[in-house]
């Protein structure tokens, strides 16, 4: 089953859009979006008591179900607006969450993170309103999932210039849908 994160905060976002154009591609899909999920900061407490499960290798407590639906899923969908040269921060405290070794990756003897995830792919959807940056957007989610999580590859579906003035913000995403429709599997922009 495709796992579909969405990080979509704004009514009828265009993001959000355009990931279900590739997850229609894609298949049948599960939704975890965030906005309604009560996912926190690792407060001092939450984080002293993970420590101690991950220490003794109990990974069954409720605080770990993201993780594990994530280490289980066979493919992940990412949507995450280009918000302040990366995504909503929503998207960060959803990796801080699920980033627990043990489940979505360990280390080797040199300290090297060795991945535990099931997924192939993991496709990162965006758009931005002016020219898209990917530094600590889309090349901070393909580090981690390729080098920690072992997602063996990352793709990312990009439409920009959204909001700049002189530009069809509307024309831009419509191109982009209809260009996924076009290619018979996804390929990287
Ligand atoms: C809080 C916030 C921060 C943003 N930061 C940027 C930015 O740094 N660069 C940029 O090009 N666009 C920025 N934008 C514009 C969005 O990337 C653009 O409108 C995008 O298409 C929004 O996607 P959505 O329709 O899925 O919400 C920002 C928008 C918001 C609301």
């Amino acid at each position: 089953m495709i796992l579909y994160i969405n990080s979509c905060v704004r009514v009828n976002s265009r993001t959000d859009r355009l990931a279900r154009a590739v997850l229609d591609i894609m298949g049948e899909y599960s939704e975890l979006y965030l906005p309604d999920e009560n996912i926190k900061p690792l407060s001092r407490d939450v984080l002293e008591r993970r420590t101690n499960l991950l220490a003794a290798g109990d990974t069954t407590d409720t605080m770990f179900r993201y993780a594990h639906q994530f280490a289980n899923a066979e493919s992940i969908v990412i949507s995450a607006p280009f918000w302040d040269g990366s995504f909503p921060s929503l998207l960060k405290v959803y990796i801080e969450n699920i980033y627990a070794v043990g489940i979505v990756s360990r280390y080797d003897e040199n300290g090297n993170p060795i991945g535990m995830c099931r997924a192939n792919e993991l496709v990162y959807v965006t758009t931005a309103g002016g020219k898209f940056i990917p530094d600590f957007s889309y090349n901070y989610i393909k580090a981690i999932a390729e080098n920690c999580f072992g997602i063996k590859k990352t793709w990312l579906i990009m439409a920009e210039m959204l909001d700049i003035d002189g530009f069809d913000g509307e024309k831009i995403l419509q191109g982009t849908i209809n260009g996924l429709y076009h290619s018979s599997r996804i390929v990287e922009p």
